[in-house]
């Protein structure tokens, strides 16, 4: 059976563009595939992190995963620092990565312009994710489009360490959805719905309540022409209502398109509202019953012994191939 491998970083609260990008199509190939999902917490501390508030969100993550949809039954689910293999591993990758590579990675480029204390982790980190997806042989890894770099970076490291030492990591593919690949905020659709903006006004975080949530969409940019149809150059604001839409309902754009074609924006909006609405509200009332409860504990424990007897043979496969130890 081939394998699919996801993980969302705890460094923020969830968004929709989390859910759509990151979770739903874990959720639609579970039954397909062998499923990882996992918290890659070791990855949120490339920017400075609050202790407490990390490890109520790592919680928060897997009740988020298991109210999303996510069978525990059918996924192995745990917290990247866990297991201490995956930054074992990473330091090999490393270097076995040249800094012309790691330099042209978008996101550090953007990332790290706008900041000014960048650590040397923030540069470093797709080699860390390179690490987790290598580690358990994963065929393809379900992201947003921008991850799809790092996934392709993860390939590039995969074949030179093969060509180099033999075969021993499986090439990975990034799996990325026609609809809602990128989900824009709704404040500035030329930009991602990142958890780590600092104006919150575009951005549903998946624990938004109802009333937060209708007022995020209802005052989304838009623009004055006033017809709906999908086109993200000139009608950025528009196109991604049209997107979550789709995506949310599992339906192409085109028919979301035709299904809108004589709304308003007014009632454009009104009609993502409820269906956002509908759908995070369900996953909140599976959350609220989740966050507190011992299941979360137990799926962690098994996602912990499983994976790392996993990744033990595979890092003292590579250990011994580079020529490490006795
Ligand atoms: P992260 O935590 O930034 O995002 C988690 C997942 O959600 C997707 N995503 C989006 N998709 C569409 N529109 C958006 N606005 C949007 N925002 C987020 C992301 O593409 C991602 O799929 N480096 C990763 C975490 C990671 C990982 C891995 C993923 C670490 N190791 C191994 C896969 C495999 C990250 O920072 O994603």
């Amino acid at each position: 059976m081939k394998k699919i491998l996801t993980g969302l970083q705890p460094s923020g609260e969830l968004t929709l563009g989390s859910l759509i990008g990151g979770i739903s199509q874990t959720v639609k190939l579970q039954n397909e595939y062998e499923s990882y999902i996992f918290v890659p917490d070791m990855h949120a501390i490339t920017v400075r992190q609050d202790p407490k508030l990390l490890r109520e969100r790592i919680r928060k993550n897997v009740a988020l995963y298991l109210a999303a949809g996510i069978d525990p039954s059918k996924n192995i689910i745990y917290i990247q620092s866990e297991n201490l293999y995956h930054a074992n591993l990473s330091w090999v990758l490393e270097c076995t990565t040249y800094m012309g590579e790691a330099s042209r990675m978008t996101q550090f480029k953007e990332k790290s312009s706008k900041k000014d204390n960048v650590t040397v982790g923030l540069f470093t980190y797709p080699i860390l994710m390179a690490s987790d997806i290598l580690l358990y042989d994963a065929d393809y890894v379900p992201v947003g489009g921008d991850q799809k770099q790092h996934v392709e970076l993860a390939r590039d490291i995969a074949e030179r360490f093969n060509k180099t030492y033999g075969d021993t990591f499986k090439i990975p593919e990034p799996l990325i959805r026609d609809v809602g690949f990128r989900i824009m905020d709704l404040q500035n659709p030329s930009s991602k719905m990142s958890k780590s903006s600092e104006n919150t006004k575009g951005i549903i975080f998946l624990l938004d309540d109802e009333k937060t949530i209708r007022k995020k969409i209802m005052s989304a940019v838009t623009d004055s022409e006033g017809k709906v149809y999908y086109d993200t150059k000139n009608k950025p604001g528009i196109s991604n209502l049209l997107s979550i839409y789709a995506a949310l309902n599992d339906i192409s754009v085109e028919k979301a398109e035709e299904q809108f074609k004589d709304y308003n924006y007014g009632n454009l909006k009104k009609e993502v509202s409820d269906t956002v609405v509908r759908v995070l509200l369900d996953i909140q009332d599976k959350y609220n019953k989740l966050i507190n409860s011992s299941e979360i504990d137990e799926i962690l424990d098994r996602g912990r012994e499983v994976t790392n007897e996993i990744a033990k043979k595979k890092v003292e496969e590579v250990f011994d191939k580079i020529g490490f130890g006795r």
